[in-house]
């Protein structure tokens, strides 16, 4: 476990990703916990219009051989892939019919998900890295992960223990204020 952030500031301040994860990787019971505080994103009509679905063991070879039929890799490569961590989280945007919000909003909440999962994660003291590829929407992969005709994949944030030569980082480049806050 990192040390607990004192506040969601601090947790955001110190939150990275770890492309490199051990084998070890959080239960579902805490998955369920974590994903439990989803109830919170902000989410227009409350609709909460995603879903995740969590690979592994074998099940990650679903994500194999998708990557590998999308992009017409060889499936040990993409085993490879596949399997750089213990856990493999698809963030899928689930729509749900709604006259006063559109798809676009809808997928805001459901990328809210994902990096709140991530920094939520991250103050439990787990790797996560979050992968996509030209590919994501592939109809190979659609089929692999057993997606509904409205639905669609965000991507796969990548779960494992965080070794210890990874645990401190570089401080990070400060933001040039004047480009992201702007006033009119
Ligand atoms: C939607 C999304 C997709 C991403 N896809 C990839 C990817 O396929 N490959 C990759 O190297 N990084 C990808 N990244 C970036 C990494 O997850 C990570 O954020 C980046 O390496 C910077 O590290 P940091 O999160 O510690 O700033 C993606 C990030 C997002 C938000």
């Amino acid at each position: 476990m990192t040390d607990p952030a004192a506040t969601a500031f601090d947790a955001l301040v110190a939150r990275r990703s770890h492309s490199r994860v051990t084998d070890e990787a959080p239960m579902q019971e805490e998955l369920e916990r974590l994903l439990g505080a989803m109830t919170s994103i902000a989410d227009h009509s409350r609709l909460r219009p995603w879903r995740v679905i969590a690979l592994r063991g074998d099940a990650r070879h679903r994500l194999a051989r998708g990557l590998a039929k999308a992009t017409g890799s060889d499936l040990k490569k993409t085993i490879g892939k596949a399997t750089r961590a213990p856990l493999v989280l698809a963030i899928v945007v689930s729509p749900r019919s709604s006259s006063k919000v559109p798809l676009w909003e809808q997928e805001s909440v459901a990328n809210g998900v994902a990096h709140a999962l991530e920094l939520l994660l991250h103050e439990a003291g787990w790797g996560c890295f979050w992968r996509t590829g030209r590919e994501t929407r592939h109809k190979a992969l659609r089929k692999a992960h057993e997606l509904k005709k409205s639905e669609y994949l965000l991507g796969w944030i990548h779960v494992g223990g965080i070794p210890d030569r990874d645990r401190t980082s570089k401080p990070r480049k400060p933001l040039d204020l004047e480009r992201h806050l702007t006033s009119l």
